[in-house]
């Protein structure tokens, strides 16, 4: 059954799933060409597109950043990852990658959006050292203390915590920095944090455009400075090149460093727990 059959189909709408509000981990799909999403996510999707030019191109680049950043760690001997923020499963599930390295790699998806976390439950169906757990990461105790995270996560051995662009929807009176402390307190030495986030430091007025439309949504985003960004490594020490646009870590093709204005969009960076 191809994808946007799926769609067609709402049998699997999961409850909790309103299909008249549009929801980001489905316009983030519609972006990167998915099929699970609806009129209503499509509509903001393409007022998104229209207020940031080039938001296709940063979704990917941002999706290319995660397949890095996870690649990285496992050759860091990272085999476990905490996946923050997960979305609906695309191209280059963190399983799928992790999994190929080594079979018995264990993921924890996170999400707090019931679309994303019954297509994963579904695609997940019969592989032991993955789950998908609803949990908004506004409360680290309800996701750290989960039974799935507890299940396949052990706390003792480094992990890679990933948060790859979700802390754009925490605003500043959530203190993300504060929530990232609560995360990394509960990591092991060795273990890896990876974030990207949207910064308006560059093409600020289409950034505002672009905020404007997502206000009216339920997942309203707050881009943050170079400066906010990197704070939130606190704790950790950031390996090269440091913080950078999602293309410019690590790349690995041309198509990651194509040098267009919306490359430098999402910044991104990888630290390691000491
Ligand atoms: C852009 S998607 C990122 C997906 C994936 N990490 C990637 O980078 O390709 C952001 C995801 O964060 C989720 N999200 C937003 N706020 C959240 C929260 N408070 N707790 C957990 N997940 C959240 C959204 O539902 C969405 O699926």
């Amino acid at each position: 059954m191809s994808e946007r059959t799926v769609t067609e189909s709402l049998s699997w709408l999961p409850d909790g799933a309103n299909q008249d509000l549009p929801s980001w981990a489905r316009i983030y799909d519609y972006l990167l060409d998915g099929g699970h999403n609806f009129a209503a996510d499509r509509q903001v999707a393409e007022r998104f597109v229209a207020a940031l030019p080039g938001s296709r191109h940063i979704a990917r680049l941002n999706r290319a950043f995660l397949r890095r950043a996870v690649l990285f760690m496992i050759s860091a001997g990272i085999r476990q990852f905490l996946d923050i923020g997960s979305g609906i499963p695309t191209v280059g599930n963190v399983h799928e990658i992790a999994q190929k390295a080594d079979p018995w790699s264990h993921v924890v998806y996170v999400d707090v959006e019931p679309v994303a976390i019954a297509h994963s439950k579904a695609m997940l169906e019969g592989n032991e050292c993955v789950t998908a757990v609803q949990v908004d990461l506004n409360y680290p105790d309800s996701v750290l203390a989960h039974p799935g995270t507890r299940r396949l996560m052990n706390f003792d051995e480094p992990l890679g915590l990933l948060m790859v662009g979700v802390l754009h929807f925490v605003p500043e009176e959530n203190d993300p920095g504060g929530l990232l402390s609560r995360y990394r307190d509960a990591l092991a030495s060795g273990s890896y944090l990876a974030l990207s986030h949207f910064t308006a430091d560059i093409r600020a007025a289409e950034m505002a455009a672009m905020v404007e439309v997502m206000k009216r949504t339920k997942d309203p985003i707050y881009p943050r400075t170079r400066t906010r960004f990197t704070e939130l490594f606190d704790g950790f020490d950031l390996v090269e090149p440091g913080v950078v646009s999602t293309a410019l870590w690590r790349p690995d093709s041309q198509d990651d460093i194509a040098d267009r204005p919306e490359r430098d969009q999402i910044l991104a960076g990888v630290g390691r727990k000491p």
